[in-house]
């Protein structure tokens, strides 16, 4: 009997030790989640096969070269063209020999091991506990917001595990008990149900040590996807204060601040459709076909926008098997599942583009000044009063109100009132 007490802890230390394994890998792709925000997501989406400045790294471990490839490309992948690497003078080519960085001197082997480590994680779910909307945080970077240090998380685990092992080695004891026992009193007709049990189980005590453990694997599971959604951001895009670096550098100061370009010249949707739309190349030519050199960057930043359109400066015509779209970096990214309508912001409610925006005429690069959460929508479709002068719905409305409440209330006629509030009107 006592020789197996030792071989079920050596169980539950290889448990323990695979256990830390999961979890220390699983904290270098959280490593890993801030190093490619703060270094990639500019040109490249993690886990999606959407098209940026760079590829989406969906399925990349499947189609990059197997081996150290990938790590020597995201170190430095000039030296790889040059060095005629056939993978990578494929894909150089295939992208429009577009420059990826080179990230030797600023990225070390680790980082980069950390950067892969998250790109072969699934992307985890989005955190169900954020969902209320009323609770606390504002970011969308649980990551920013300081979610669990990790130390914790593995001395957590930690401890629970010892607890476990604690009760195994208990369980073991009294199932030796029962056995021995069980030697005695098999015929005793009092035997309790708990003894009955102890029996069946000491004549399997493999198959029940297996699924203690099994039972300690699913606790650990789910303990873990509970920590993995703390700490771990699954939108890496959107975000407060993100400003991506623009295929041309077009500043909103230099054109709307200084020359005072109405934001509807260029953006000519946002009062018709949901969509507020990014000019296309024309509309930028409408100006620059006269304006070939700017204050800043003289010939060089205007000179893409003539390559993008065919257009050739010296002869004045346009080459249309030249035309190359801008690939426009978007700043704001809504997640799918929730409807936004600019027309029924900006016209109907007669919201500013800077309440939502910021002061966009000051800014020499575009970006996102407010968080997009859900809260946000909410807080403010709680506080703000629904524009109603010279809408005759509403009027009709506001003046039944004014009558029923006339000297109980100030009636405040605010958003969340005429439902603003309701899931369905944000959620498809
Ligand atoms: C300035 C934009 C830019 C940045 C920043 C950038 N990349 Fe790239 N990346 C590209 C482009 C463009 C390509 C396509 C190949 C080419 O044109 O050189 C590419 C290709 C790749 C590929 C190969 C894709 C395939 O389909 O085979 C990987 C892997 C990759 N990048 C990883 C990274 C990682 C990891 C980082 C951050 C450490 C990063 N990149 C940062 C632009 C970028
Ligand atoms: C001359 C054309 C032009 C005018 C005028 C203009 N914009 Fe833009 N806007 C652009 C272009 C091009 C982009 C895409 C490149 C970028 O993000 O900088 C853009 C991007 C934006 C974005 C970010 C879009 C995204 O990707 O999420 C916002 C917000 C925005 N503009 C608001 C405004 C506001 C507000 C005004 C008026 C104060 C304005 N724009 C005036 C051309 C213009
Ligand atoms: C309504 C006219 C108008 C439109 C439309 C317009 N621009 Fe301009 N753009 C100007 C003016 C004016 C200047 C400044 C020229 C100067 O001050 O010398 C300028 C300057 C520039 C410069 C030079 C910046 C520098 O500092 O060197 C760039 C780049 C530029 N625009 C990009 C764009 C892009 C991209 C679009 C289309 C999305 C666009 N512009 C649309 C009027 C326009
Ligand atoms: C009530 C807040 C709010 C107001 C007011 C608002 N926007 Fe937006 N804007 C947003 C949100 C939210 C997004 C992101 C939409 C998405 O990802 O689907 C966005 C996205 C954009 C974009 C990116 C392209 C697009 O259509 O998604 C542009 C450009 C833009 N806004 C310009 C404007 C301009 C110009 C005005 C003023 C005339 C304005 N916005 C007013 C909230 C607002
Ligand atoms: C700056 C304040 C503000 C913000 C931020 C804002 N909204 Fe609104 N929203 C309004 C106003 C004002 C109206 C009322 C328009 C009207 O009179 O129909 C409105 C109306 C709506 C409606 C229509 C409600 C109805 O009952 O018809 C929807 C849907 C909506 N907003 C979605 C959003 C979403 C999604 C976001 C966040 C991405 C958002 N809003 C952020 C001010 C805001
Ligand atoms: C005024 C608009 C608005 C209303 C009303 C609204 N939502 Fe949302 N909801 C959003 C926005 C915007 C997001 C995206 C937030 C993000 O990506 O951070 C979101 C995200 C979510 C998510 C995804 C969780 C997440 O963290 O991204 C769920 C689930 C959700 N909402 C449920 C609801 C339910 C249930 C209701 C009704 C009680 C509701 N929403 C009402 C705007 C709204």
């Amino acid at each position: 009997m006592k020789n197996q007490i030792p071989r079920i802890s050596l169980k539950a230390l290889t448990a323990l030790v695979f256990t830390v394994f999961i979890f220390s890998q699983n904290l270098l792709a959280q490593d890993g989640a801030k190093i490619f925000k703060q270094n990639c997501a500019v040109c490249h989406y993690s886990h999606e096969d959407k098209m940026l400045t760079g590829p989406g790294l969906k399925g990349i471990f499947d189609r990059a070269p197997k081996g150290d490839w990938l790590k020597n490309w995201i170190l430095n992948n000039e030296k790889m063209i040059k060095a005629g690497d056939p993978y990578a003078n494929k894909i150089y080519a295939q992208y429009g020999k577009a420059a990826m960085t080179v990230f030797e001197g600023q990225l070390t082997d680790k980082d980069v091991d950390a950067v892969l480590a998250f790109l072969k994680a699934p992307l985890p779910p989005p955190p169900t506990t954020s969902t209320g909307g009323t609770t606390g945080t504002t970011g969308r970077d649980p990551v920013a917001q300081g979610g669990i240090d990790p130390l914790y998380l593995i001395l957590g685990v930690i401890v629970i595990l010892a607890i476990l092992l604690g009760a195994l080695r208990s369980v073991r004891t009294s199932l030796a008990n029962a056995a021995n026992r069980a030697e005695g009193v098999a015929e005793n007709p009092e035997t309790t149900f708990w003894q009955e049990a102890k029996n069946w189980m000491a004549g399997r005590r493999r198959l029940v040590g297996v699924f203690v453990i099994v039972l300690v694997f699913g606790g650990m599971k789910s303990c873990w996807d509970a920590c993995y959604n703390i700490g771990v951001y699954y939108d890496y895009r959107t975000q407060k204060g993100y400003k991506p670096e623009q295929p041309i550098k077009f500043s909103h100061k230099l054109h709307a601040g200084d020359n005072e370009i109405a934001c509807q010249y260029c953006h000519s949707s946002v009062e018709k459709s949901r969509h507020a739309g990014i000019p296309s190349v024309n509309i930028c030519m409408n100006c620059h076909k006269g304006i070939s050199t700017g204050p800043q960057y003289k010939e060089a930043e205007i000179a893409k926008i003539y390559e993008a359109a065919g257009f050739d400066p010296k002869t004045q015509t346009y080459d249309e098997s030249k035309q190359n779209p801008l690939k426009w970096i978007k700043v704001h990214n809504l997640p799918d599942h929730v409807y936004f309508n600019h027309s029924q912001h900006v016209v109907v409610g007669k919201v500013e583009c800077v309440t939502c925006h910021g002061d966009v005429k000051a800014m020499t690069v575009a970006e996102q000044k407010s968080p997009l959460t859900m809260k946000w929508c909410i807080e403010c479709h709680r506080k703000t009063e629904v524009a109603m002068s010279g809408n005759a719905y509403y009027d009709r409305l506001h003046k039944a109100l004014k009558e029923k409440y006339a000297g109980q209330y100030d009636v405040k006629f605010t958003v969340d009132k005429i439902g603003g509030l309701e899931c369905a009107k944000c959620h498809y």
